[in-house]
């Protein structure tokens, strides 16, 4: 691997004392140090941030944490620094990110949103909405992290692949701290609102033609052969940083475990960020028993799930292909850290259609919150599990929503004027008269 290059000795300097983690393989449990620049282990897994004891932070401080207005605590990432990276001040690229909503659309609710946990027949249910996050997913808890450790090892330039938010993610964190950043997405399976933002934030854009997966091997070879950092989930600093989608919705729920956790998976990043999460709260004492977690990933791109159903016997990939474009994904990175995450979590994976993604984001949607395809696999899933009787009647559960609704503009345009999709809500052409508008309106009211 090429030498990275570095600023100078001040910053380095600046950082805070060693960090007392160690970098370890997920499959062999070789460790590295902390600050030894490396994606995989000698034997060629992923590797994990692992620390022979947490550091000491209790719920009760961030709490009081939670109130802060000041820098770096207002952020939803940093409130929760100790556990997601030791990094000085100075070299912390913030937006904020974090403090996304968490809708109550059980259908014990009273508001319109309870349409949700109708459709799913959950009477508890929650959507942790991380579209609302600065550039419109959850990968800014993660790029928050990954950007600012680029920052204190003194990386020039960055790089993803991406099948979209990751790069716009990158592409906006990287303009901030002023590092050239590369990103590599797939040549036309990159939904549009994502696309324009790589453009618009000024990311060297390479249209690869291939899939994903070809990206990823690719820029991973970048990162290897060019020494430019790379910023993919296979990261372990994104993984800490996305770590706190978990630790906030505990903490919005009053440190009330939901029974489940539902997430959509790809590259199965965030299923291994948020059950590690989960560990760590109960290792701390913030929570009492850890949820059950559900990893959902579209029919059309469903390694993991072939995995699951044979108990994980044996990695399958395949050749993705699902309207989720966000996840269409056929050999994910972080297969083992994941896996891990579904054992230890008494978890479940399953695959829904993208018929059944497309059904639960109009209901999303149509409940005034919206979330783009990917995300609404979730409360696909939950609603199939619901249905399977794996998740119980009176079971508390929590979905993520992972992108917002206009990340893929398109995909709503086509649900709402092609074909004959359930609640489509087609616009209606009328005449510029009073007469006309008024005939139209009395068929609503
Ligand atoms: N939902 C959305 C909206 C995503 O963009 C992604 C992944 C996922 C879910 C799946 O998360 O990969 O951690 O299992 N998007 C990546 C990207 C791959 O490049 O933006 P995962």
């Amino acid at each position: 691997m090429k030498a990275m290059e570095h600023r100078g000795q001040e910053q380095a300097a600046a950082e805070p004392q060693a960090a007392n983690y160690k970098l370890q393989c997920v499959a062999c449990a070789t460790s590295y140090p902390a600050g030894e620049l490396r994606y995989r282990c000698v034997c060629g897994e992923v590797l994990e941030v692992a620390y022979p004891q947490l550091p000491a932070l209790t719920a009760a401080e961030v709490d009081a944490r939670w109130a802060s207005r000041s820098f770096p605590y207002q952020s939803g990432v940093w409130r929760y620094r100790e556990l997601v990276l030791p990094v000085a001040n100075a070299h912390i690229i913030s937006k904020p990110e974090g403090n996304t909503n968490l809708y109550s659309v059980g259908s014990d609710e009273r508001s319109g949103e309870r349409r949700v946990g109708e459709f799913a027949d959950i009477a508890q249910l929650w959507l942790k909405h991380e579209g609302e996050n600065p550039t419109g997913s959850f990968k800014d808890r993660g790029m928050t992290a990954g950007v600012s450790q680029a920052v204190a090892i003194g990386a020039r330039a960055v790089a993803c692949a991406s099948t979209g938010n990751t790069s716009a993610s990158l592409a906006s964190y990287a303009a901030k701290a002023g590092l050239r950043c590369f990103v590599f997405i797939p040549a036309g399976k990159t939904a549009f609102g994502k696309l324009a933002q790589a453009l618009a934030y000024g990311a060297v854009t390479m249209q690869v033609a291939g899939d994903f997966d070809a990206a990823m091997s690719l820029v991973q070879q970048v990162a290897n052969e060019l020494g430019v950092y790379l910023l993919n989930s296979i990261n372990p600093f994104r993984i800490e940083g996305q770590k706190t989608i978990a630790y906030e919705l505990m903490q919005q729920l009053g440190w009330q475990v939901p029974d489940w956790i539902v997430l959509p998976a790809g590259n199965l990043g965030n299923t291994a960020a948020v059950g590690k999460a989960c560990r760590d709260m109960l290792q701390l004492g913030w929570i009492d028993r850890l949820p059950r977690i559900a990893a959902i990933q579209a029919a059309g791109a469903a390694p993991f799930y072939a995995s699951y159903q044979t108990a994980f016997a044996e990695r399958h990939t395949v050749s993705a292909k699902t309207l989720a474009t966000a996840i269409q994904i056929g050999n994910p990175v972080s297969y083992l850290r994941a896996r891990k995450v579904i054992r230890s979590h008494n978890g479940v994976v399953a695959s829904v259609s993208d018929e059944a993604i497309m059904q639960a984001k109009a209901v999303v949607d149509a409940a005034g919150i919206g979330c783009e395809p990917a995300s609404a696999a979730s409360v696909a899933g939950a609603r199939l599990l619901r249905q399977q009787g794996v998740i119980g009647a009176n079971e508390r559960v929590a979905c993520i929503l992972t992108g917002h609704l206009l990340k893929d503009a398109e995909a709503v345009i086509n649900y709402h004027l092609e074909g004959d999709n359930p609640g489509a809500n087609r616009p209606l052409p009328v005449e510029a008269s009073m007469a006309a508008v008024a005939g139209t309106i009395s068929r609503y009211l």
